[in-house]
């Protein structure tokens, strides 16, 4: 008999928690039971799964009692607040947030780059950032083929990276605008209708906002190479659900652009979009609900022999968040990876 698992959803109403359920019905996940968790402001709601009403609880210390997995994306400091219980209970918690990634006792996980890593839990495994993601996804069979030195990106990012309140604030901002009227920024500091601005995250003092400074460091951490040059401008854009991001990658030598699609076209979870007749490329309506990150306009960078660029587009919600961290979920449980690797779990030493 398959072996079944007890999960609980840290942050079921989000954007990202109602796609996790979506994708634990649509994947079969091997589930014993499955427990919605969320603030007490949605406590007592209900939210379908597979023809029942399940009810919403507000997260409590019992709440991951006798649960096997937990998915978290409720934010940093929620995720903050309840690892150590989590851990404590003899669960293992998959984060979304960006709270642990850098820690060197916590795996930073994209299945199609470095699944191995997932083994090595100590009871929390962090799923990277979504830009960080998709591009971990499209350039790392390209970097099996040819080291990468160098990666500069430009991202386009749509308003689900700040979560549910933040698409349904560019709705209202998009038809107050059409409507003569000034639109609202709350979630956003600005308006993000009909404008685009650089990614609002916190400024640090090197110059790079904090959403820049993850796709440098979190790709580092994931390709296993301390020293890759990366630099990013990212810039939140008025899509919805599906980020962009223009790429700049430099090799040793040329990289032939005729074996870069061969690989890509071959590659986990990328899908080549490229028609250089009919100037079809990705776009965020394309990507969004697909699982794969679309890849195109693939060309040899005029200003240097050994660069090549590239244009991808994912669906941030969904493998740039949900279905990365449930693809975690089932490396885990299909290779016996559930219980930590280690007997000792961080939760002592989580600040
Ligand atoms: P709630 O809907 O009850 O506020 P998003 O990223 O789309 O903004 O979603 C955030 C998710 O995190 C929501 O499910 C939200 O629940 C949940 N959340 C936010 N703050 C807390 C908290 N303090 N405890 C538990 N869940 C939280």
């Amino acid at each position: 008999m398959t072996q079944t698992y007890r999960v609980a959803i840290l942050g079921a109403t989000g954007a990202v928690g109602t796609e996790l359920l979506a994708l634990l019905d649509e994947r079969n996940f091997p589930l014993a039971e499955l427990k919605l968790l969320a603030s007490p402001r949605s406590a007592g709601q209900t939210l379908d799964f597979k023809g029942e009403s399940l009810v919403i609880e507000a997260v409590t210390a019992d709440s991951f009692k006798g649960v096997d997995i937990v998915l978290a994306s409720a934010g940093g400091s929620t995720s903050k607040a309840w690892a150590e219980t989590i851990t404590g209970a003899g669960a293992v918690m998959i984060d979304n947030s960006s709270a642990f990634r850098m820690r060197p006792d916590v795996p930073l996980v994209v299945p199609e780059v470095n699944p191995q890593a997932a083994s090595e839990h100590q009871g929390i495994i962090a799923n990277p950032n979504c830009t960080t993601i998709l591009m971990a996804v499209a350039i790392y069979p390209l970097h099996q083929v040819q080291p990468i030195r160098r990666i500069v990106a430009a991202t386009y990012q749509s308003a689900s990276g700040a979560g549910a309140r933040a698409m349904e604030e560019v709705k209202r901002q998009s038809q107050a605008i059409l409507n003569g009227e000034a639109p609202v920024a709350e979630a956003f500091p600005y308006p993000l209708a009909f404008n685009l601005f650089p990614h609002n995250s916190p400024l640090t003092d090197v110059g790079y906002c904090e959403e820049e400074l993850k796709m440098v460091n979190e790709s580092r951490k994931i390709f296993g190479v301390p020293d890759l040059r990366v630099t990013a401008t990212c810039v939140r854009v008025p899509v919805l659900r599906a980020h962009s991001e223009a790429l700049n990658l430099e090799f040793d030598s040329p990289f032939a652009l005729e074996k870069a699609r061969e690989v890509l076209s071959q590659a986990p979870g990328v899908k080549l979009v490229e028609d250089w007749q009919a100037n079809y490329f990705p776009m965020p309506i394309d990507a969004s609900g697909k699982d794969e990150v679309l890849v195109g306009r693939i060309r040899q960078d005029l200003s240097h022999p050994n660069a090549i660029d590239l244009w991808l587009c994912g669906d941030q919600i969904r493998k740039g968040a949900a279905l990365n961290a449930i693809q975690i979920a089932e490396l885990l449980t299909q290779n016996d990876w559930v219980k930590p690797s280690k007997s000792l779990p961080l939760a002592n030493s989580i600040a």
